[in-house]
């Protein structure tokens, strides 16, 4: 069965304090939807992220790992790492990981694998940019990061993996594609996995959206029928804000 999930990525954001601050914020909100909530803090804030919502249903997961399980990697942080305090869920493949840090569909593959072995849950992003939708290009861009980095997985695995369609265009920018937009991308997404592993697998997986979700433009791109949720931004830094999104559905 397929859940709704809302994701919150702060990305660079939040020092120690902030980070206390926003998530005894986020634990006076009230949930009324089914949704399923994740925030994902820099590495430094996982650990008392994952201490102070350890007995709440806010998940806390990484914005990214390393492929190795460790070694000679100065600066990078393994899945065992994470695991080893709590962390059981990671976002690979942001659009800006790819554009500021030359993260390929390649080295995407390994880390989804390296994520995988350790029993992670994977959140997959992947999305086009302004140009290859202004040439009517963007299905086969989605089409194809989708299978560079996940397609020499067996069905089984894709029990571990959410995806997110984010177009690069609509990230920050205050841009959102239109829930047309987005449910008909959603949908090719669907029926790229349903030719490879079958309807099954295909109807099981979350689709997120993100780029510029706001409070004002979830519940109808959430509505959309193959559109599982959202990974945001900028609007996961204000709890009122965040929780008004969770709740749209
Ligand atoms: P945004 O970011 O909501 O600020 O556009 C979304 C994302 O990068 O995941």
């Amino acid at each position: 069965m397929r859940k709704n999930i809302v994701a919150g990525n702060w990305k660079m954001n939040n020092g120690l304090s902030q980070t206390q601050a926003l998530i005894s914020d986020l634990k006076k909100q009230e949930q009324t939807s089914d949704a399923e909530v994740m925030i994902a803090p820099s590495y430094t804030n996982l650990w008392p992220a994952f201490e102070a919502l350890r007995k709440d249903t806010i998940e806390v997961v990484a914005q990214n790992m390393h492929f190795a399980e460790d070694g000679a990697y100065t600066g990078e942080v393994s899945a065992g790492m994470l695991k080893s305090i709590g962390v059981k869920t990671v976002i690979l493949g942001h659009s800006e990981r790819r554009a500021y840090f030359n993260e390929t569909d390649a080295s995407l593959a390994k880390k989804v694998d390296a994520a995988l072995a350790n029993n992670m849950r994977v959140i997959f992003c992947f999305g086009e940019e302004l140009a290859d939708r202004k040439v009517g290009n963007e299905e086969t861009v989605v089409e194809n990061q989708i299978k560079n980095a996940l397609f020499h997985l067996e069905a089984d695995a894709f029990k571990n993996i959410v995806l997110a369609y984010e177009p690069v265009w609509a990230i920050g920018t205050g841009e959102t594609a239109s829930p047309e937009q987005a449910q008909d991308m959603h949908a090719f997404i669907r029926s790229t996995l349903d030719a490879k592993y079958g309807a099954a697998i295909a109807e099981d997986v979350s689709i997120l959206y993100g780029g510029s979700v706001k409070p004002n433009n979830a519940k109808e791109i959430f509505s959309k029928p193959d559109v599982d949720g959202g990974l945001i931004g900028g609007a996961s830094l204000k709890a009122e804000d965040f929780f008004a999104i969770v709740n749209a559905f």
